[in-house]
């Protein structure tokens, strides 16, 4: 195949550091590819009024698969008080632009992966039975639902007045928030529905299929949530039964789930859930594997758009470094996910070989790996720089 052409988007903070480091590794792994960049994330608002300018969706539109570092949110007053004063009064408004991605493209499925590498010295231990110490393998797979439920961005403060006189119609709101005048309510919507919802858990069956999971674990609290949590359960089951009968079901509600995570890890396989409790549940497994200097995610729409990123943010506190100290794995592994998708295969295993190699050999770890506080003298005291991590990976490319 020819070069490909890959939209990169480096965003904000260390979202640019590491996406640099990714595309190192993807040159030295033998990927062909021209990068197109993207303009995405908080400077764009602070000097356009825009975090996602229509030219990046473009970008996207036309190449279908990029790669994204990470971006910086605020609240939405802070983020008014940092537009640039010329864009002030004209009724700008920020939303974060990686939600809106999503939401443009309709990038409906998530999957993060929350496998353990052998040697980490972040890994999960826990007093064992027959041994002192036991390490579970950690081999989870996270569907999350990405487009809809909480981040939907169906909500109001001060509801318009059809808003409320709908929901006035609902007899538990007129019980139990009828009191509450409409100005001091705050309403955010959990909207279901029934095509993507499907979407999502078809997808975590077939993942299962595919690659040999025995189960697939509804996270969700439909016994709560009857609605949208019990919309999701009813799909999971009635697909069990008819199309993956040789798949375990199984159903946690995600507070019980972050309380299984640290007794009995390994006994999960795929995990699905709604947009929230997947991101929840994602972080919460990422933190057994090393945390989110190891926790990689792809997105992807009906049509074929990919878009692929790790799941950490643009960590501010970090980003000004003169030498960049973190964890460059989570993006290097993201770009691998892109080669997955893209049938580049043989080139995502050499690549994950050579992580699996630094891990194990333990020599080069970043601070994060040697629980040492974010600071600039890490390095002194022996953490590798983000640089210095991704060349122990390119060197042990075979
Ligand atoms: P964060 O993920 O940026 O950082 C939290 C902490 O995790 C860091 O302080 C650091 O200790 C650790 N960490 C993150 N990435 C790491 C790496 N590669 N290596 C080693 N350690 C790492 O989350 P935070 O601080 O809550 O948010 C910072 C900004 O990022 C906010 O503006 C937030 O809205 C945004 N954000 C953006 C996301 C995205 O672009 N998809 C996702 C999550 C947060
Ligand atoms: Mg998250």
């Amino acid at each position: 195949m020819g070069k490909r052409t890959i939209v990169a988007l480096p965003g904000d903070g260390i979202g640019a550091v590491v996406l640099k480091e990714a595309v190192r590794v993807l040159d030295a792994a033998g990927f062909e590819a021209e990068y197109v960049y993207g303009d995405i994330g908080w400077d764009l608002w602070c000097k356009e009024g825009n975090p996602l300018p229509q030219r990046t969706i473009d970008l996207i539109a036309q190449h279908k698969i990029a790669l994204f570092g990470a971006i910086t949110s605020k609240p939405k007053d802070d983020a008014v008080a940092e537009l640039a004063p010329a864009l002030h009064g004209k009724g700008f408004t920020y939303s974060s632009p990686i939600v809106g991605l999503r939401q443009h493209f309709g990038l409906d499925i998530c999957i993060r992966p929350c496998k353990s590498y052998k040697g980490n010295p972040l890994n999960f231990i826990r007093r064992g039975t027959t041994t002192p110490v036991e390490e579970p393998l950690i081999d989870v797979v996270i569907f999350r639902q990405n487009t809809e439920g909480l981040y939907g961005g169906v909500e109001w403060s001060n509801p318009p007045a059809q808003v409320y006189d709908a929901l006035m119609t609902h007899p538990k709101f007129r019980e139990n928030f009828g009191w509450c005048p409409k100005e001091e309510l705050a309403v955010s919507t959990r909207i279901f529905t029934k095509k993507y919802t499907e979407r999502i858990v078809r997808a975590a069956f077939e993942h299962a299929v595919k690659f040999g999971y025995k189960s697939v674990t509804v996270c969700e609290k439909p016994n709560v949530i009857r609605e949208t949590s019990g919309l999701m359960w009813k799909i999971a089951k009635d697909m069990q039964k008819n199309d993956f009968p040789s798949i375990k079901l199984l159903n946690t509600n995600i507070d019980a789930q972050m309380m299984w995570l640290t007794k009995n890890p390994e006994d999960y396989g795929v995990i699905v859930a709604g947009n929230m409790f997947g991101d929840i549940a994602s972080d919460a497994f990422a933190g057994l594997i090393g945390g989110l200097g190891f926790a990689c995610s792809a997105q992807f729409s009906e049509d074929g758009i990919g878009v692929f990123e790790p799941t950490h943010g643009s960590a501010p506190k970090y980003a000004d470094f003169k030498v960049s100290i973190v964890n460059p794995i989570a993006m290097i592994e993201s770009a691998c996910m892109m080669l997955d998708y893209i049938e580049e295969k043989a080139i995502a295993s050499r690549i994950r070989k050579a992580i699996a190699t630094v891990i194990e050999e333990g020599k080069v770890r970043t601070y994060d790996m040697m629980k040492m506080a974010g600071k600039p003298e890490v390095i002194e005291q022996g953490a590798a720089s983000t640089s210095q991590m991704t060349d122990a990976i390119i060197a042990c490319l075979k």
